[in-house]
């Protein structure tokens, strides 16, 4: 959680997650040992994909949310016949708020015992974590709260990584037996490459398995991106095009606004990500007194906002039906308050060009450089709709007010 307020961490740092046949694909390049998969989105292309397989193959919905197998999004077919029924019952299934479109049909594992192994970033303790366990498999959650113990997690220094003594040690914590040490120690170093060389927050595998002849495979994938290093990774491009993110988010993504969507109603347009996180807390706190008013997304315009770039800001916030009030919230800087103001009344006119009519009670706050002349920018522009408030706090607490009005 981030600011006090109920915004998952994941809302605000901006990270990629992947599909479990993304991740594979990501383990197999970097030699985790993985089944081979083809992602069907018909049933008909289940069972040609089953067929090539040979038919005894899982079928497994591609969502980005866990506890896919306790929804039925996890099915062994025993024929090609089989997949495509079972591709049929998945897709269309919704777990829990995303709906299957896509699968993968991957060959049917011999499973003898199921262990989890993960690499993360711990950021309270500023460190990456390996986690790992002999009791793997669909409950694991289960195991991590009732039986802690079960679950070993040894910090990994970021600049001296997993070397093959590290992974011993991490296979020797989580008391791997004797017969797969060699081989869960061989995964994890490579797994460690996956996390360092594609630029990962997460990597995750659950299960890992040892199929009967004594092999090691990573039978499910989970991966997540740190969208920051994405400039060095061209070929990680396709992965953020096929998130099925918010239209929103889409929208504005396509319009280069860094915007996260949020649940309430008050629209939020800041400059400086820290200020606008500041923001997204003082409307949370006064929309208390006004029965739970709370801020509807984040937006952050940056440093030197152009006209443009407020009114394609604007136009996102007030096409989000949940929006009932936008608090403009700017400290000049190196971009002065006036320079803002105009562009806030520039952005009045183009969205009026665009047919866009602002009919929302729109409150502002500038301060900081040139604050004064800002101001009276915006009061000389006389738009009905624009309330100036000199403090963040009582502008936070009249957005609040007017956003519980409507
Ligand atoms: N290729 C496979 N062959 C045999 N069994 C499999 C295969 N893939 C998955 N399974 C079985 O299905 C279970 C659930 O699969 P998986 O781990 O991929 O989904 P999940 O854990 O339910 O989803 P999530 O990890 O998203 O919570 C596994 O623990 C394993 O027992
Ligand atoms: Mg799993």
């Amino acid at each position: 959680m981030v600011g006090g307020l109920d915004v998952p961490e994941s809302k605000v740092r901006p990270r990629v997650d992947l599909f479990e046949y993304q991740a594979k694909e990501l383990f197999a390049k970097h030699g985790v040992p993985v089944t081979p998969g083809a992602v069907a989105l018909t049933a008909g292309e289940a069972r040609s994909a089953a067929e090539e397989y040979g038919g005894m193959v899982v079928v497994k919905a591609q969502v980005k949310t866990g506890g896919r197998g306790k929804a039925g999004g996890v099915k062994l077919a025993d024929s090609a016949d089989d997949a495509e029924a079972k591709a049929a019952d998945i897709l269309g299934l919704d777990i829990k708020g995303h709906v299957v479109r896509r699968l993968l049909i991957t060959p049917a594992a011999d499973i003898e015992t199921e262990y989890y192994v993960s690499f993360l970033l711990d950021r309270a303790n500023r460190t990456y974590l390996a986690m790992a366990s002999v009791e793997g498999g669909i409950d694991i959650e289960e195991v991590a709260r009732t039986k802690p113990e079960a679950l070993a997690k040894v910090p990994i220094d970021a600049l001296a990584g997993v070397d093959e003594a590290k992974a011993r040690a991490i296979v020797a914590e989580a008391k791997f037996p004797a017969d797969v040490a060699d081989q869960v120690a061989d995964v994890l170093q490579h797994l460690w490459r996956v996390l360092v060389d594609e630029d990962a927050t997460l990597v995750e595998v659950n299960p890992l398995v040892k199929t009967p002849d004594g092999q090691i495979l990573a039978l499910d994938g989970k991966v997540t991106l740190d969208e920051n290093a994405e400039f060095r990774h061209s070929d990680h491009a396709e992965y953020a095009v096929q998130d099925e993110a918010d239209p929103l988010e889409a929208a504005a993504k396509a319009k280069d606004l860094n915007y996260v969507k949020l649940d309430g109603s008050v629209g939020i347009i800041g400059n400086g990500a820290g200020l606008v996180m500041s923001t997204l807390d003082v409307v949370a706190y006064a929309g208390e007194e006004f029965g739970g008013v709370k801020p509807a997304n984040f937006l952050d315009i940056g440093g030197g906002a152009s006209a443009e770039v407020m009114a394609n800001g604007l136009e996102i916030i007030l096409s989000d039906p949940q929006v009932k009030a936008v608090f403009v919230n700017v400290f000049g800087g190196i971009t002065s308050c006036d320079a803002v103001a105009n562009g806030i009344v520039q952005a009045f006119t183009m969205l009026a060009e665009r047919g866009d009519v602002v009919d929302l009670p729109i409150v502002c706050r500038l301060d900081g450089n040139n604050a004064a002349e800002g101001r009276r920018i915006l009061d000389e522009a006389e738009h009905d709709v624009v309330e100036l408030v000199d403090t963040m706090d009582a502008a936070a607490r009249r957005v609040a007010e007017l956003a519980a009005a409507k």
